[in-house]
């Protein structure tokens, strides 16, 4: 069994539509063990416990808590509910904090993220406004292994979204999400039913 935990800062749809595929046995082998947030106004905490029961946690972060300051702290509630380096799973799903070395170093390849442009284009903050700006005329998400950059780890899975001239970020937005909502879900059980293995950059899947 696999233990799986998300890390949210704020709605948490992908949350929700990892969640929802293990509850509805689309993915098995995965028990979700806990939701971490460093916000306590994430709304995807309540759908976690009030919807799928799930212990949540809030880990806050100030100017002392930087980087494995405050990640150690994470990597303490992922050990108590069993999301170790050898047999864990941990999702970002929308976590709005860059991961330290010493994180990324102990959960090696055990971290994964869902980033809403094709990766290597449009990295950090508001893919979908850069992709517009851009004048790009297919975007899309990218799943990938964290590695200590940003948005550069190994890609899982990836899925295109055409940008119509009539697109703003919001209407992007929102069909990049709805293709974000089966990926993460897909990359999840992936990995869970062993399929996935790492050499180098590459990403293989087996099937
Ligand atoms: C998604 O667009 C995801 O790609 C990005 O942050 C957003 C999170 O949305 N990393 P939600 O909290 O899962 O609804």
């Amino acid at each position: 069994m696999l233990n799986l935990a998300i890390l949210i800062s704020g709605k948490g749809s992908n949350m929700n539509a990892i969640l929802s595929a293990v509850q509805e046995g689309e993915i098995k082998n995965v028990k979700p063990s806990v939701v971490i947030s460093n916000n306590p106004s994430a709304l995807g905490l309540r759908s976690a416990s009030e919807i799928f029961r799930l212990p949540t946690k809030v880990v806050l972060c100030n100017k002392q808590t930087k980087g494995w300051d405050y990640d150690k702290q994470i990597v303490s509630v992922l050990c108590q509910h069993g999301v170790t380096p050898e047999s864990g799973l941990v999702c970002l799903a929308g976590f709005m904090r860059i991961i330290s070395p010493e994180f990324v170093r102990r959960y090696n390849m055990r971290i994964m993220n869902i980033h809403p442009a094709l990766l290597p284009s449009f990295p950090g903050l508001r893919a979908q406004k850069q992709a517009i700006e851009y004048g790009v005329k297919v975007t899309g998400c990218t799943v990938h292994f964290v590695d200590e950059g940003v948005d550069s780890g190994p890609i899982i899975l990836q899925k295109t979204v055409c940008v119509l001239d009539s697109d703003t970020e919001e209407t992007l937005s929102s069909k990049i999400l709805k293709e974000e909502h089966k990926l993460y879900p897909r990359s999840v059980k992936l990995f869970a039913e062993d399929k996935i293995q790492v050499k180098g950059r590459k990403v293989f899947i087996h099937n």
